[in-house]
């Protein structure tokens, strides 16, 4: 089972629970990969049984500029992804009321119009309540691989 990590951040954090999520589903006994400046002929080679994207909200619920080519590469290419199973963790602070994750929303968004498969609930990690992204994520990583390997 392969797993494309995609990730969207402005200040590193989303980058680094990306890079510990790599590291945890590897764990669990799926091969993930995760390129932070990934682009998509590159994700389309890897060939994705699965997708994670992992992305920071900016702006008024937007997504991060490193991740804005790539979305919308996605968006336009539309590969043939439907069926797949995804998941998306999104960061975000709740300070930000209405916008609160906003990146992760649209990543949701994106599933939707492809047909990707959204098998859990989007975790949404509060800047405002964590300073432990990373080990935060990681039951919902954990699960996240069970419920991929079926
Ligand atoms: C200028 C700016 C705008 C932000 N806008 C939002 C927002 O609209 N909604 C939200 O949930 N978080 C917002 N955030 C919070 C970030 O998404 C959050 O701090 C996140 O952990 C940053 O991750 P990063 O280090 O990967 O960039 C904003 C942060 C900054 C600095």
């Amino acid at each position: 089972m392969k797993v494309a990590i995609l990730s969207g951040t402005v200040y590193g954090t989303a980058e680094d629970v990306a890079r510990h999520a790599a590291g945890v589903l590897k764990a669990a006994g799926l091969e993930a990969w995760h390129d932070p400046r990934a682009q998509l002929a590159q994700v389309l080679e890897f060939a994705p049984d699965a997708l994670l994207v992992v992305t920071a909200t900016t702006g008024m619920g937007e997504l991060p500029d490193n991740f804005v080519p790539l979305y919308s590469a996605i968006r336009d290419q539309f590969p043939a992804w439907q069926g797949l199973p995804g998941g998306v963790i999104a960061l975000g602070d709740a300070s930000y009321g209405d916008t609160f994750c906003g990146g992760g929303e649209l990543v949701r968004e994106l599933y939707g119009e492809l047909g990707v498969r959204e098998v859990q609930e989007m975790l949404r990690l509060d800047a405002s309540e964590t300073v432990t992204p990373e080990t935060d994520a990681e039951p919902w990583l954990e699960n996240f691989a069970k419920t991929l390997r079926g």
